[in-house]
Protein backbone atom coordinates (compact mmCIF):
# COMPACT_ATOMS: atom_id res chain seq x y z
CA UNK A 1 0.00 0.00 0.00
CA UNK A 2 1.36 3.17 -0.92
CA UNK A 3 2.38 5.66 1.91
CA UNK A 4 -0.08 8.47 3.29
CA UNK A 5 0.92 11.74 4.89
CA UNK A 6 -0.32 10.66 7.80
CA UNK A 7 2.01 7.79 7.61
CA UNK A 8 4.97 9.61 7.30
CA UNK A 9 4.30 11.59 10.30
CA UNK A 10 3.31 8.88 12.73
CA UNK A 11 6.29 7.12 15.00
CA UNK A 12 9.12 10.74 14.38
CA UNK A 13 10.38 10.10 17.55
CA UNK A 14 12.84 12.52 17.04
CA UNK A 15 11.12 15.24 15.90
CA UNK A 16 9.58 17.47 19.08
CA UNK A 17 6.32 18.92 19.56
CA UNK A 18 5.42 22.53 18.81
CA UNK A 19 6.86 23.94 22.06
CA UNK A 20 3.97 25.61 24.21
CA UNK A 21 5.10 28.90 23.96
CA UNK A 22 4.69 29.32 20.82
CA UNK A 23 0.57 28.90 21.51
CA UNK A 24 0.86 30.54 23.81
CA UNK A 25 2.38 34.01 22.20
CA UNK A 26 -0.72 33.42 19.71
CA UNK A 27 -2.64 33.23 22.14
CA UNK A 28 -1.62 36.28 24.04
CA UNK A 29 -1.38 37.96 20.65
CA UNK A 30 -5.06 37.17 19.96
CA UNK A 31 -6.04 38.93 23.33
CA UNK A 32 -5.77 42.82 22.91
CA UNK A 33 -4.92 43.84 26.23
CA UNK A 34 -1.79 42.18 26.30
CA UNK A 35 1.13 44.01 27.80
CA UNK A 36 4.76 43.86 27.50
CA UNK A 37 4.56 42.09 30.85
CA UNK A 38 2.71 39.26 30.05
CA UNK A 39 5.30 38.46 27.09
CA UNK A 40 8.22 39.29 29.51
CA UNK A 41 6.63 36.72 32.38
CA UNK A 42 6.51 34.08 29.54
CA UNK A 43 9.66 34.67 28.77
CA UNK A 44 11.29 34.41 32.09
CA UNK A 45 9.95 30.85 32.28
CA UNK A 46 12.78 29.79 29.73
CA UNK A 47 15.97 30.87 30.35
CA UNK A 48 17.64 29.65 27.09
CA UNK A 49 14.79 31.94 25.73
CA UNK A 50 15.81 34.76 28.14
CA UNK A 51 19.48 34.56 27.06
CA UNK A 52 18.36 34.70 23.23
CA UNK A 53 16.41 37.48 23.99
CA UNK A 54 18.91 39.34 25.51
CA UNK A 55 21.61 38.15 23.11
CA UNK A 56 19.38 39.57 20.10
CA UNK A 57 18.71 42.48 21.64
CA UNK A 58 22.37 43.24 22.43
CA UNK A 59 22.92 42.73 18.45
CA UNK A 60 20.21 45.11 17.87
CA UNK A 61 22.52 47.31 19.73
CA UNK A 62 26.03 47.08 18.24
CA UNK A 63 27.46 50.00 18.06
CA UNK A 64 26.10 51.55 20.59
CA UNK A 65 28.02 51.69 24.11
CA UNK A 66 25.41 50.28 26.84
CA UNK A 67 24.93 46.70 27.12
CA UNK A 68 21.43 45.30 27.33
CA UNK A 69 21.57 43.11 30.89
CA UNK A 70 18.01 42.82 31.34
CA UNK A 71 14.79 41.72 29.68
CA UNK A 72 12.60 44.44 30.13
CA UNK A 73 15.53 46.20 28.67
CA UNK A 74 15.70 43.51 25.77
CA UNK A 75 11.68 44.07 25.21
CA UNK A 76 12.64 47.91 25.10
CA UNK A 77 15.52 47.51 22.45
CA UNK A 78 13.59 45.27 20.67
CA UNK A 79 10.01 46.04 20.48
CA UNK A 80 7.43 44.37 21.03
CA UNK A 81 6.90 43.00 17.75
CA UNK A 82 10.30 42.26 17.40
CA UNK A 83 10.25 40.24 20.79
CA UNK A 84 6.91 38.20 19.78
CA UNK A 85 8.82 37.18 16.81
CA UNK A 86 12.39 36.29 18.35
CA UNK A 87 9.97 34.13 20.84
CA UNK A 88 8.49 32.60 18.36
CA UNK A 89 11.26 31.63 15.81
CA UNK A 90 13.48 30.47 18.71
CA UNK A 91 10.25 27.95 19.95
CA UNK A 92 10.28 26.99 16.19
CA UNK A 93 13.93 26.23 15.54
CA UNK A 94 15.39 22.97 17.23
CA UNK A 95 12.03 21.53 14.51
CA UNK A 96 14.34 22.33 11.90
CA UNK A 97 17.76 21.14 13.49
CA UNK A 98 17.21 17.63 13.58
CA UNK A 99 17.03 16.59 10.36
CA UNK A 100 20.25 14.70 8.93
CA UNK A 101 19.97 16.59 5.77
CA UNK A 102 23.53 18.84 6.95
CA UNK A 103 23.97 22.20 5.12
CA UNK A 104 20.25 21.98 3.54
CA UNK A 105 18.74 22.02 7.08
CA UNK A 106 20.15 25.23 7.53
CA UNK A 107 19.26 26.65 4.31
CA UNK A 108 15.54 25.65 5.20
CA UNK A 109 15.68 27.77 8.58
CA UNK A 110 17.02 30.64 7.01
CA UNK A 111 14.26 30.20 4.58
CA UNK A 112 11.37 29.70 6.96
CA UNK A 113 12.79 33.01 8.80
CA UNK A 114 12.83 35.11 5.28
CA UNK A 115 9.48 34.39 4.68
CA UNK A 116 8.17 34.86 8.26
CA UNK A 117 9.61 38.55 7.91
CA UNK A 118 8.82 38.95 4.89
CA UNK A 119 5.51 37.58 4.62
CA UNK A 120 4.60 39.49 7.69
CA UNK A 121 5.64 42.66 6.56
CA UNK A 122 3.63 41.94 3.67
CA UNK A 123 0.61 41.66 6.29
CA UNK A 124 1.53 44.51 8.27
CA UNK A 125 1.52 46.77 5.19
CA UNK A 126 -1.50 45.89 4.43
CA UNK A 127 -3.27 46.42 7.76
CA UNK A 128 -3.51 42.85 8.49
CA UNK A 129 -4.92 42.04 12.23
CA UNK A 130 -3.23 38.45 12.45
CA UNK A 131 0.24 39.12 11.80
CA UNK A 132 1.83 37.17 14.26
CA UNK A 133 -0.16 34.05 13.50
CA UNK A 134 1.65 35.08 9.73
CA UNK A 135 4.73 35.31 10.74
CA UNK A 136 4.69 31.87 12.66
CA UNK A 137 2.75 30.17 9.19
CA UNK A 138 5.93 31.81 7.68
CA UNK A 139 8.04 30.10 10.16
CA UNK A 140 6.09 26.81 9.56
CA UNK A 141 5.11 26.76 6.07
CA UNK A 142 7.92 24.59 4.64
CA UNK A 143 7.98 22.02 8.28
CA UNK A 144 6.97 19.21 5.52
CA UNK A 145 10.29 19.56 3.48
CA UNK A 146 11.97 18.83 7.16
CA UNK A 147 10.04 15.81 8.04
CA UNK A 148 10.61 14.57 4.77
CA UNK A 149 14.23 14.77 5.00
CA UNK A 150 13.91 13.35 8.68
CA UNK A 151 11.97 10.42 7.79
CA UNK A 152 14.03 10.01 3.90
CA UNK A 153 16.80 11.25 4.35
CA UNK A 154 18.66 9.74 1.08
CA UNK A 155 16.09 9.94 -0.98
CA UNK A 156 14.38 13.79 -0.34
CA UNK A 157 17.60 14.56 0.20
CA UNK A 158 18.74 13.91 -3.48
CA UNK A 159 15.97 15.53 -4.38
CA UNK A 160 16.03 18.72 -2.51
CA UNK A 161 19.43 18.84 -4.76
CA UNK A 162 17.85 18.03 -8.25
CA UNK A 163 14.93 21.23 -7.68
CA UNK A 164 17.54 23.46 -6.67
CA UNK A 165 19.38 22.65 -9.78
CA UNK A 166 16.88 22.03 -11.96
CA UNK A 167 14.02 24.00 -14.08
CA UNK A 168 10.41 22.53 -13.45
CA UNK A 169 7.54 22.28 -10.83
CA UNK A 170 9.34 20.95 -7.09
CA UNK A 171 5.88 20.13 -5.83
CA UNK A 172 5.52 17.62 -9.13
CA UNK A 173 8.57 15.89 -8.50
CA UNK A 174 7.53 15.01 -4.97
CA UNK A 175 4.26 14.16 -5.95
CA UNK A 176 5.96 12.36 -8.14
CA UNK A 177 8.63 10.49 -6.25
CA UNK A 178 6.61 10.04 -2.89
CA UNK A 179 2.69 10.41 -4.14
CA UNK A 180 2.35 13.50 -1.63
CA UNK A 181 4.39 16.79 -1.24
CA UNK A 182 5.97 18.62 1.78
CA UNK A 183 2.52 20.90 1.82
CA UNK A 184 0.93 17.53 2.58
CA UNK A 185 3.00 15.88 5.27
CA UNK A 186 3.26 19.56 6.51
CA UNK A 187 -0.60 19.65 6.78
CA UNK A 188 -0.73 16.12 8.72
CA UNK A 189 1.73 17.49 11.46
CA UNK A 190 0.11 20.57 11.81
CA UNK A 191 -3.28 18.78 12.59
CA UNK A 192 -1.64 16.80 15.10
CA UNK A 193 -0.33 19.92 16.82
CA UNK A 194 -3.77 21.74 16.82
CA UNK A 195 -2.09 24.40 16.29
CA UNK A 196 -4.18 27.84 14.82
CA UNK A 197 -6.17 26.63 11.64
CA UNK A 198 -4.67 29.75 9.58
CA UNK A 199 -0.94 28.91 10.52
CA UNK A 200 -2.32 25.18 9.22
CA UNK A 201 -4.32 26.87 5.94
CA UNK A 202 -0.77 28.21 5.19
CA UNK A 203 1.60 24.91 5.46
CA UNK A 204 -0.64 23.33 3.31
CA UNK A 205 -1.42 25.88 0.55
CA UNK A 206 1.27 28.41 0.19
CA UNK A 207 1.85 27.16 -3.20
CA UNK A 208 -1.97 27.38 -4.27
CA UNK A 209 -3.18 30.37 -1.87
CA UNK A 210 -6.73 29.76 -3.92
CA UNK A 211 -7.35 26.69 -2.62
CA UNK A 212 -7.68 27.67 1.04
CA UNK A 213 -10.40 28.37 3.00
CA UNK A 214 -12.36 31.43 1.75
CA UNK A 215 -11.09 33.12 5.84
CA UNK A 216 -7.83 32.05 5.54
CA UNK A 217 -6.79 33.02 2.03
CA UNK A 218 -5.35 36.36 3.17
CA UNK A 219 -3.03 35.11 5.45
CA UNK A 220 -1.83 32.03 2.75
CA UNK A 221 -1.43 34.81 0.30
CA UNK A 222 0.81 36.73 2.41
CA UNK A 223 3.36 33.69 3.48
CA UNK A 224 3.00 32.88 -0.65
CA UNK A 225 4.31 36.30 -0.87
CA UNK A 226 7.01 36.03 1.42
CA UNK A 227 8.37 32.35 0.21
CA UNK A 228 8.33 34.34 -3.46
CA UNK A 229 10.67 36.81 -1.55
CA UNK A 230 13.17 34.36 0.23
CA UNK A 231 13.01 31.95 -3.17
CA UNK A 232 14.02 36.07 -5.25
CA UNK A 233 16.54 36.55 -2.23
CA UNK A 234 18.19 33.09 -3.21
CA UNK A 235 17.51 32.01 0.40
CA UNK A 236 16.35 28.97 -0.04
CA UNK A 237 15.85 25.06 -2.11
CA UNK A 238 14.51 26.54 -5.79
CA UNK A 239 13.91 28.86 -8.85
CA UNK A 240 12.03 31.65 -8.55
CA UNK A 241 10.27 31.08 -11.67
CA UNK A 242 8.49 28.39 -9.70
CA UNK A 243 6.73 29.49 -7.41
CA UNK A 244 4.96 32.23 -10.30
CA UNK A 245 1.60 30.55 -10.02
CA UNK A 246 1.11 30.86 -6.60
CA UNK A 247 2.43 34.52 -6.58
CA UNK A 248 0.15 35.51 -8.90
CA UNK A 249 -2.71 33.83 -7.33
CA UNK A 250 -1.55 35.46 -4.05
CA UNK A 251 -1.75 38.79 -5.88
CA UNK A 252 -5.04 37.94 -7.22
CA UNK A 253 -6.68 37.48 -3.73
CA UNK A 254 -4.52 40.21 -2.45
CA UNK A 255 -5.88 42.60 -4.99
CA UNK A 256 -1.95 44.06 -5.62
CA UNK A 257 -1.23 45.29 -9.04
CA UNK A 258 2.36 45.75 -9.73
CA UNK A 259 3.22 48.49 -8.83
CA UNK A 260 1.43 48.08 -5.43
CA UNK A 261 2.79 44.71 -5.35
CA UNK A 262 6.81 46.66 -5.76
CA UNK A 263 5.53 48.90 -2.72
CA UNK A 264 4.81 46.40 -0.58
CA UNK A 265 8.12 44.68 -1.70
CA UNK A 266 10.40 47.56 -0.83
CA UNK A 267 8.38 47.66 2.25
CA UNK A 268 9.38 43.95 3.16
CA UNK A 269 12.83 44.52 2.60
CA UNK A 270 13.16 47.27 4.51
CA UNK A 271 11.68 44.96 7.29
CA UNK A 272 14.23 42.48 6.52
CA UNK A 273 16.96 44.95 6.67
CA UNK A 274 15.69 46.37 9.98
CA UNK A 275 15.09 42.50 11.39
CA UNK A 276 18.63 41.47 10.02
CA UNK A 277 19.40 40.54 13.70
CA UNK A 278 16.87 37.98 13.48
CA UNK A 279 19.15 36.17 10.77
CA UNK A 280 21.82 36.34 11.85
CA UNK A 281 21.51 35.29 15.43
CA UNK A 282 19.68 32.23 14.99
FE1 LIG B 1 6.77 25.12 0.08
FE1 LIG C 1 9.17 27.84 0.98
Amino acid sequence: MPMSPQDVIQNLGELPPLPQVATRVIRLSANSDTSSDDLQNLIRMDQALSAQVLRIANSAMFGRVREVTTLTQAILTLGFATTRSVVLASSVKNLYTRGPVGLQERVLWEHALVTAITGSAFAKAMGFSTMEEVFLAGLMHDIGKCVMALKFPEAYGALLRRINGEEGDPIGMELDAFGFDHTMVGEALLRSWNIAEGVEAAVRWHHDPLHAAAQHRRQVAAVALGNQMAIDLQVGVGMPDALAGATWEAMDILQLDDSSYQVHRTTALRALEQDKALLTDF
